[in-house]
């Protein structure tokens, strides 16, 4: 298998002594879809613009399609579709006149370029609204133009900063639609950021969990909720407490973290030690509001490698 995208130990550091990448590491083989999955302020976009050419580390290496990033940037360039998080769109100019513009950028002109705009709108389902000014698309249309403008040139590596944040639930589905579609009929080399774990169990076949500025885990979806054995078992406690110390004595519990009102823990088998556990937090006098036993799920892997809950970490940080 080959790596169609490598990043090597990138450390970036901004002023103020912010170490947005702290030896991050990470590779994509070719044809597939990766997810780099975190909160806010993870360094997502950080990565996603040294890998686009966009930045520059202060130490480490990355290769796209086999080209070395930091030697031979403008070669990248031309293999490359970036999507960034904040939306390149003119919203003066229509659909079809901002692809036109993109093209030109990467020297496309005349029928050739014509076709692919009208190829382009057809499949982001855009052909009607080609000839409307782009201030009045939707949030939804507005991102798939923001996609089909990344694709103009062919890239071989399409690279899409948090495609979906912002959008409502059916735009979001349409865009999950558009993702997998451009990974199966298009033999594209995906990598998307986001910070929404289902987004990346939907799309990805392999996954990294970032968290402030290094890979915490990575693997498929499968392989990472399968490394979690047994259930999520999640307390909400009536009062905030710091201290469950009373719980790691119990067989057969075990990962307790509390935050606050949240107790998460796990267990070989959730519904039996349910009553175990409440009746462990009565002794300790400690009151429970509500109690759920779940299959592990991403947000478990988050909460795992992390230690502390994605809803949580994404609170951190609100930009
Ligand atoms: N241009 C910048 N100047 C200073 N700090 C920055 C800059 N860009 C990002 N950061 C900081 O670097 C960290 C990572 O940011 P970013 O890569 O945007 O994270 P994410 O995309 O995962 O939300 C954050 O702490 C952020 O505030
Ligand atoms: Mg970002």
């Amino acid at each position: 298998m080959t790596n169609t995208i490598e990043a090597r130990a990138l450390v970036k550091t901004y002023p103020g002594d912010v170490r947005a990448l702290d030896g991050l590491s990470f590779v994509v083989e070719a044809g597939t879809v990766f997810a780099l999955v975190g909160p806010n302020g993870a360094g997502k976009s950080t990565t996603v613009k040294i890998l686009t050419t966009l930045s520059k580390p202060d130490a480490g290496e990355a290769g796209v399609a086999g080209i070395d990033v930091l030697h031979r940037p403008d070669a990248v360039r031309h293999a490359i579709g970036c999507v960034a998080q904040k939306s390149g769109i003119d919203l003066a100019a229509t659909g079809r006149e901002n692809l036109m513009l993109q093209g030109h950028v990467y020297g496309m002109r005349g029928a050739e370029l014509k076709r692919r705009a009208a190829d382009l709108l057809v499949s982001a389902g855009l052909a009607d609204a080609a000839h409307r000014v782009t201030r009045t698309y939707s949030g939804g249309m507005q991102r798939k133009l923001d996609v089909a403008m990344g694709l103009v040139h062919r890239p071989e590596v399409l690279f899409l900063d948090e495609p979906t944040t912002g959008l409502d639930p059916q735009a979001r589905l349409d865009m999950w639609d558009e993702i997998a579609r451009l990974a199966r009929d298009e033999g594209l080399t995906i990598l998307l950021t986001t910070h929404y774990l289902d987004e990346a169990d939907r799309l990805a076949q392999r996954l990294a969990i970032v968290d402030r500025g290094k890979v915490v885990a990575e693997g498929s979806p499968e392989q990472l909720k399968g490394e979690l054995r047994g259930d999520a078992i999640h307390v909400e406690l009536d009062e905030p407490v710091d201290d469950v110390s009373s719980l790691d004595a119990l067989q057969g519990v075990r990962d307790v973290v509390v935050e606050g009102r949240l107790l998460h823990a796990r267990a070989d088998n959730g519904a039996r030690m349910v009553p175990v556990v409440l009746a462990a937090l009565e002794a300790a006098g400690i009151g429970v509001a509500s109690v759920t036993v779940a299959r592990p799920s991403l947000d478990d892997v988050y909460l795992r490698y992390a230690g502390r809950a994605f809803s949580d970490a994404d609170q951190e940080v609100i930009r």
